[in-house]
């Protein structure tokens, strides 16, 4: 183990060497409307907030936070002690963000639910033009910070992805920010990815379409890549194994022995985190897929690990839901099978070490059933 993990970091290293500006340094060029016009969606009109909601003043704006879905993974703003309003230098940042957005003025602004391992702020701003707007700010440095600066070259560095329409993407002062169009409250209530589920050929075909558009010929040059990132994952999965069941210890253990850094390793686009509370679908719209902080160059049948679990998770049997998944991506008929049972295994534990503080989550149970069945003898 150790000497795969030494040598996925020479090969990084080595990709390293050769590019110039890391995604960390990256600079985004000025945001136009005209290069968004691929995946703009009409605005919907605002739905009504729960009268419920704790109502504060933040620099002279209302602002009311939204109760979080029934999504283990995702939790209050209040709750994650997270950046807020207040703490973002308000006059520079809300001109910028009025501009952006269309010149009406700032009514109203929502704090939005985010997940355990997600930003920092994520914020719904409403206008008086009607206009909705999500901004997502994190301080400059620490993890919420870089994975701000991912997301941010990810929307920009040239590879026109399905992501929520980009209004405006900067740093001020000590703060990366992102601000893009408001898609709809899919975020409340994320699609059933059950057999028979309305929203369920909507996310296929959103996901299908977007693998055959999002393979270099090579990867740009100071790119994140996705063998690097799995490295701590891989650790973090190997420490949540002392506390599991003997039984299911053993079967995780064989799973991630499989992990290939290798085989991940390629010039596709991938999203990271491809879960059902990422993918905004609505009735005769495409797929929009929100959070680009985890984006990186690798194997596109990579990508479909996190939403293969979320499959099982909702009902699929393994084999159905591989099934399901080889009929649909092509990149899956060419997964090398013991990669993909050590990925499953990596990012099941990797994500069950996020939820800690909650019991063993529906997910754990559906990644396990999974690497079960592609580990059984044939
Ligand atoms: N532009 C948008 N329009 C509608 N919903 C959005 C938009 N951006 C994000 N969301 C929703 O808000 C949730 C939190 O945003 P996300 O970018 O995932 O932040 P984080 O994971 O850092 O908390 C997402 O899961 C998605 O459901
Ligand atoms: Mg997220």
């Amino acid at each position: 183990m150790t000497i795969r993990l030494i040598t996925v970091l020479r090969a990084g290293l080595t990709r390293l060497r050769r590019s110039t500006t890391r995604w960390w340094e990256w600079c985004p060029p000025e945001i136009t409307a005209a290069g968004m016009a691929d995946f703009w969606l009409p605005a919907q009109p605002a739905t009504a907030t729960s009268p419920d909601a704790p109502i504060e003043e933040r620099h002279g704006h209302p602002v009311r936070r939204i109760p979080p879905p029934e999504d283990p993974m995702t939790q209050t703003t209040e709750e994650a002690a997270r950046l807020s309003l207040k703490d973002l230098p308000d006059d520079r940042i809300f001109d910028a963000i009025t501009l952006h957005s269309g010149g009406g003025e700032l009514l109203r602004v929502e704090y939005m639910p985010v997940s355990l391992d997600g930003g920092a702020l994520v914020a719904r701003l409403e206008f008086s033009d009607g206009s909705r707007a999500v901004l997502k700010a994190a301080r400059r440095g620490g993890r919420a910070g870089e994975q701000m600066q991912r997301e941010i070259w990810a929307r920009t560095h040239g590879i026109s992805v399905p992501g929520p329409p980009l209004l405006w993407a900067g740093t001020v002062d000590q703060f990366h920010m992102l601000l893009t169009r408001y898609v709809n409250d899919f975020y409340r209530n994320s699609p059933s990815l059950t057999s028979g589920s309305p929203d369920l050929p909507a996310v296929l075909d959103g996901l299908a379409a977007f693998e055959n558009r999002r393979t270099a010929d090579s990867v740009p040059g100071g790119a994140p890549l996705f063998e690097e990132d799995l490295v701590p994952v891989v650790q973090d999965a190997y420490s949540v194994l002392d506390t599991l069941p003997d039984l299911d210890r053993d079967v995780w253990m064989s799973a991630l022995h499989r992990v290939d850094f290798h085989a991940v390793a390629g010039t596709t686009l991938l999203h990271g985190a491809l879960v059902p509370r990422h993918l905004l679908v609505a009735p005769g719209n495409p797929l929009v897929i929100a959070d680009w902080a985890g984006a990186a160059y690798g194997r596109a049948w990579a990508d479909l690990v996190p939403f293969g679990v979320h499959l099982v998770c909702a009902g699929w049997l393994p084999d159905a839901a591989e099934e399901l998944l080889q009929r649909t991506f092509p990149c899956w008929r060419q997964a090398p099978h013991g990669a993909v049972t050590g990925l499953i295994a990596a990012w099941t534990l990797h994500q069950a070490l996020l939820a800690s503080h909650t019991p063993p989550t529906a997910l754990q149970s559906a990644g396990l059933a999974w690497v079960s069945h592609r580990l059984r003898p044939v």
